[in-house]
């Protein structure tokens, strides 16, 4: 597995995704998304991954946008193109079978709002600051800003942030609800950890058809978001780790899960 742009490290159950193109604050070009792409297909494979941080390098930004200097001179054939591949590798990340947390170091603008928007839940340190500016670039958001943002915060405050482009500091994003949590930049990495590692210690397949049933039924009525529950809950019971979680609670014992 050859990346130029994204780093992948293990530790333990928990792998630790680094976007590190740090001289252009982590933007998104397309060979970074494609990297981001060979990286999904590693954690989709590798089952004693259990949870996930996307992070970026360097200590200015998470991800400061797609790429302006690619962008710059595309056709409408070639924009669309270039959309479809994030939107494409950003829908994957959101469907990866594994809990995606994002540590949010710094600047998370346009596509950086947008990648941290693509994982199940958002820590950011003190010095994260969030925002669509595409509309001052002539453009719209092009990662799914216009649709996760919205089903995230709103309609309201989503639609303000992407027509005047305000870029919102850690705690306003806590106070609209773009991210989990705030910490100290020197925390962040040591928070999101700890929480990963907290959400490894639980069974992997419930976490996992957990978040199936939220992304699914998020998108339903509620007769039919319902039905994926039951789905999902009666999929466990077909687990040993029903099983072991159960016996360990009755057995008063620790449990000892095993993805299975
Ligand atoms: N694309 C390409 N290069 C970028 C970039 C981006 N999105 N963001 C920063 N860089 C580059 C800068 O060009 C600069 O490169 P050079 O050193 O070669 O000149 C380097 O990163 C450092 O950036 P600055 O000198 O600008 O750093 P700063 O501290 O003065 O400003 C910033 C930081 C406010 C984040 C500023 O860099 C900025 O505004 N960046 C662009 C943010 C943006 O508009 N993002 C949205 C992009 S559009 C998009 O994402 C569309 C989509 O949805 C698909």
């Amino acid at each position: 597995m050859e990346l130029n742009n994204v780093i992948l490290e293990k530790e333990g159950k928990v792998a630790i995704v680094t976007i590190n193109r740090p001289k252009a604050l982590n933007a998104l070009n397309s060979a970074t998304l494609k990297d981001l792409d060979v990286v999904i297909d590693e954690l989709e494979k590798d089952d004693d991954i259990y949870a996930v941080i996307v992070t970026g390098s360097g200590e200015k930004a998470f991800v400061a946008g797609a790429d302006i200097t690619e962008m710059k001179d595309l056709s409408t054939i070639e924009a669309r193109k270039f959309s479809s591949l994030g939107n494409k590798v950003f829908r994957r990340l959101e469907n990866l079978e594994k809990p995606v947390i994002a540590a949010v170091n710094g600047f998370a603008l346009g596509g950086g709002c947008e990648l941290s928007l693509s994982c199940d839940i958002r820590i950011a340190s003190e010095k994260a600051k969030f925002g669509q500016p595409e509309t001052g670039l002539g453009i719209t958001p092009g990662f799914g800003g216009t649709q996760r943002l919205a089903r995230l915060v709103g309609t309201g405050v989503a639609k303000e942030l992407i027509y005047t482009c305000k870029i919102v500091k850690a705690d306003e994003a806590l106070r609209v609800g773009l991210v989990n949590k705030v910490v100290e930049p020197e925390k962040l990495m040591e928070e999101a950890k700890a929480m990963a590692t907290a959400i490894a210690a639980n069974a992997p397949i419930a976490v996992k058809l957990s978040k199936v049933a939220i992304n699914r039924g998020i998108q339903c009525d509620i007769d039919t978001a319902v039905m994926y529950e039951a789905e999902a809950f009666g999929e466990c019971f077909s687990t040993e780790d029903q099983t072991e979680g159960m016996t360990a609670f009755v057995e008063k014992r620790d449990k000892s899960f095993k993805n299975k």
